[in-house]
């Protein structure tokens, strides 16, 4: 280890690299001026909330900002409930949190990993719901200006995995609170598969936090086991026609219809049908029972990780002609860099 800090106990797949300085902010105060300090001294700076979504490739030369500011204060009208949460809680933390406050809308979400800051940048999103559903605005430091500013929902330019601030905002906001907005005439959400069984007149809350959290542990890895950081690649997504075309040749092949006609190909089948789930290149692998997870299995480094999926890209465009994209931020010596390191 060549910096004085171990990353390890702050990523969930668990890689052994390390950092030159660490700061912990406990209050949105200390987040804003730990960043805005790094920024204007120009110093690589690295702001990490849980580590879930992370590929540390290398030691990192400079400042890891951890995210543990706290708070969450509660509000209503006559037809929503407000959430205004402090960026360093803890995501699922806060999903429990609602429901025992009887203000359900969060059940769908329960059990991803990782701050509820982080929760914008990729629009999390599981069985049926994404953040963009249930967001009211995001609160962020503009890192040029020193200035906290809120974006509403429509200008968080939310997509399936993507937000502002991984394209026009990257590098250039903190975020330091998220709002939410949960309905008071609750609707479940039962689209998805393994919730399909409820009847939406008598289902409860409970029972859908309870059913996501059985059908999550039974899928996935706990990263305390198995270091992962959830699926490794998006679903990618095809026009109607290149969807057709792979249908006819491969019809078992799993794609959902989405709105504006595109089909969103679920790349865990692709993975598995090129013949690469259980796959291993050194100490990294293909989740044996969820292809779309690339784990740890002992001392794999960042740069195992990104071999190996580097390798389900090339192999599973040879059979398909599809293109995977990574879903974890890599990084690198000084900053955020790609797969092929
Ligand atoms: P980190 O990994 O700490 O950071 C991710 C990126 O966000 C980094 O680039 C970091 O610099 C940046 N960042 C973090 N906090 C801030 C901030 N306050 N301001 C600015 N930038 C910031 N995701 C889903 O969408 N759906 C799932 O169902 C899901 N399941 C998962 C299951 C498992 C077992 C695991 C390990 C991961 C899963 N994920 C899932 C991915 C992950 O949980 C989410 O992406 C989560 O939002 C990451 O939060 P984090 O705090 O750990 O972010
Ligand atoms: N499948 C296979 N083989 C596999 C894995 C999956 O054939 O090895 C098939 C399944 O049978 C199913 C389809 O692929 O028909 C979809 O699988 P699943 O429902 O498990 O969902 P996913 O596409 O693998 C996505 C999200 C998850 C989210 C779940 C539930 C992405 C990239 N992943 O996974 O999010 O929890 O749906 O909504 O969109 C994450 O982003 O880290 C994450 C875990």
């Amino acid at each position: 280890m060549s910096f004085p800090y171990s990353l390890k106990p702050f990523n969930t797949f668990g890689v052994e690299q390390s950092c030159l300085s660490l700061i912990e902010v406990h209050s949105k105060a200390e987040l804003q001026s730990a960043c805005l300090s790094l920024y204007q001294s120009k110093r690589p700076m690295l702001v990490l909330g849980g580590g879930s979504n992370i590929v540390f490739t290398n030691d990192f030369n400079g400042t890891v900002v951890r995210v543990l500011s706290k708070g969450i204060s509660c509000s209503e009208d006559d037809t929503h409930f407000y959430l205004a949460v402090e960026a360093g809680e803890n995501w699922h933390e806060l999903v429990h949190f609602s429901l025992n406050q009887n203000m359900p809308g969060l059940e769908n979400l329960a059990l991803i990993p990782g701050t509820v800051g982080a929760a914008p940048i990729q629009n999390i999103g599981a069985y049926g719901v994404e953040l963009c559903d249930i967001c009211d605005w995001v609160e962020y430091l503009e890192l040029e200006s020193g200035n906290l500013r809120r974006l509403t929902v429509d200008e968080c330019e939310f997509a399936y995995r993507e937000s502002i601030f991984k394209s026009r905002l990257r590098d250039k906001a903190v975020i330091t609170a998220v709002g939410l907005r949960l309905p008071k005439a609750w609707q479940p959400k039962l689209a998805y598969g393994p919730l399909q069984s409820f009847t939406a007149e008598t289902v409860t809350p409970r029972e859908i936090f309870d059913r996501v959290c059985e059908v999550r542990s039974e899928k996935l890895p706990n990263p305390e086991v198995l270091g992962n950081a959830g699926s490794f690649f998006k679903n990618p997504i095809v026009s109607a026609a290149t969807y057709m075309q792979l249908a006819a040749r491969f019809p078992s092949i799993v794609g959902y219809a989405q709105p504006n006609g595109e089909v969103k190909l679920a790349a865990g089948w692709l993975i598995e049908h090129a013949g690469l789930k259980g796959f291993t290149l050194g100490n990294a692998g293909v989740h044996a029972k969820q292809a779309l997870v690339l784990v740890n299995l002992g001392h794999a480094t960042g740069q195992d990780i990104c071999r190996l999926a580097l390798h389900v890209i090339t192999r599973v465009n040879e059979v398909f002609g599809v293109k995977l994209e990574a879903e974890p931020r890599i990084m690198g010596l000084t900053g955020e860099t790609s797969l092929d390191v």
